[in-house]
């Protein structure tokens, strides 16, 4: 390996041109971007060492104790909290969103019955697309904000009836004062009835907690998935469906139904530690801890478990709970976990309260994807609204030099 010493100019935020280093004649090799910055941007700030999250400025603690989802779309796209009027027409404008509603079934049931739900999500993004040839128009800033509510309503449907149809029931009507309650509705009986109306009133109250936690976090596997392939000038629809693709996974959004599928497998307080052991033989992971940018605790998890509290005071308690809480305390004191910074984040406790409101771990990632189609969009719109090149990397090529084909292969 040869030394070589460049020069580069570096900004405030410690930043350099990356096209300097090409110029120069090197390319500095970053598969999972870990010190490559592609976008900048003035949505979400996090501070992964001091275990800071802050939305436009606010820090996710408020936002999560005095805003509802929809103030919090709201922020999110225009920087700033809606004056009251606006506010109330924001509201109208998702609730009386002309949805077609026919399409999305059409689309959710040609799945057969107990499909996984995200397959349902992602496809029917595409799907929506076709629907409105205008969101073409990438640069179209007009259309941008104008389609903004129409989406956040027909992701409410979509994800909702994509749920609805995993569990086989039909879908409900949306009524309710929350986008969160709405939601709720129209899963229908895919979410536990049996202890009444004011049951569901806490879930809902809980699920819109959730939503706003999950609504942003900067360049995530799926926001950087959103801003590349927008960088094609794809719509947002199809840009969409790729986002959802990449929350999809288990190191990623799917951790959350991977967290109860492992606390299901641990099955007893009596089997945790063994479990920790494997996880220290990298033989299994401990899914919901760890995270690529906070090196302390994920502020979003603190908030979490004070509605998880909630949630099973009104649907009973849950084993899991005990099970992940040895997991943690556990944890938290092993040099395993301590030494590589290693802390619960989002989707340790995310389950277990999605879980007690009655969804099937298989929806967890759709609930996820849900809240979080607020900031792809945001992204989506904040790349469209600046100067932006088709996102393109260089690759290292490693394969063989040129040579012949045999002439009789
Ligand atoms: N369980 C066990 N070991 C872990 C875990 C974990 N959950 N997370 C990281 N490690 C270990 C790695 O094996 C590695 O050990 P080594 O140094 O002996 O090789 C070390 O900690 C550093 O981990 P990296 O994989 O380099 O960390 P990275 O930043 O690339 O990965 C990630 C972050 C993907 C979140 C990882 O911590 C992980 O796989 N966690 C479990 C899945 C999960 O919960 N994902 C949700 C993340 S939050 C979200 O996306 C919403």
């Amino acid at each position: 390996m040869a030394k070589r010493t460049v020069e580069v100019d570096v900004d405030e935020h410690g930043a350099f041109n990356g096209a300097e280093l090409k110029q120069q004649g090197v390319v500095s090799y970053d598969q999972p971007l870990l010190s490559t910055a592609t976008a900048r941007s003035a949505i979400t700030y996090i501070d992964g060492d001091a275990g800071i999250l802050r939305y436009r400025g606010y820090p996710i603690e408020q936002i999560a104790e005095r805003l509802h989802f929809l103030q919090v779309a709201y922020l999110l796209a225009h920087g700033e909290l809606a004056p009251e009027d606006e506010r109330q027409s924001f509201r109208r404008a998702v609730y009386d969103a002309e949805v077609d509603v026919e399409r999305i079934d059409a689309h959710v049931n040609s799945f057969p019955v107990d499909s996984h739900p995200m397959a349902i999500l992602i496809s029917g993004y595409a799907a929506l697309g076709a629907s409105h040839p205008e969101a073409k128009h990438v640069k179209d800033a007009e259309m941008r904000k104008r389609l903004f509510p129409l989406v956040l309503a027909e992701t409410l449907e979509l994800g909702a009836r994509a749920i609805a149809r995993h569990a086989g029931v039909e879908p409900g009507r949306q009524t309710g004062d929350s986008y969160a309650r709405r939601f709720l509705e129209v899963c229908g009986d895919a979410i536990d009835r049996a202890r009444g109306e004011e049951a569901v009133e806490v879930f809902g109250r809980a699920l819109d907690v959730l939503f706003v936690l999950h609504a942003d976090h900067e360049l995530n596997a799926g926001t950087n998935a959103m801003r590349a392939i927008g960088s094609a000038e794809t719509d947002m629809y199809s840009s969409l469906a790729g986002a959802a693709a990449a929350l999809y996974g288990p190191l990623h959004g799917g951790a959350n139904e991977a967290v109860l599928r492992m606390l299901d497998s641990i099955g007893s307080l009596d089997n945790v530690a063994g479990y920790i052991e494997r996880v220290k033989t990298h033989e299994v992971l401990l899914y919901g801890f760890g995270h690529r940018v906070y090196k302390n605790y994920d502020p979003r998890a603190t908030v979490i478990k004070k509605v998880v509290d909630e949630v099973l005071e009104t649907a009973g308690a849950n084993p899991l709970l005990d099970i992940a809480q040895e997991l943690e305390r556990i944890a938290l004191e092993d040099d395993y976990f301590v030494s590589r910074k290693l802390y619960p984040n989002v989707d340790f406790y995310s389950g277990i309260a999605y879980r007690a409101i009655g969804f099937d771990p298989a929806t967890f990632t759709v609930l996820f994807a849900v809240a979080r189609t607020v900031g792809w969009l945001c992204h989506y719109d904040e790349l469209m609204s600046g100067e932006f090149k088709i996102t393109r990397p260089a690759q290292v090529y490693v394969g063989k030099g040129e040579r012949p084909v045999p002439k009789r292969a």
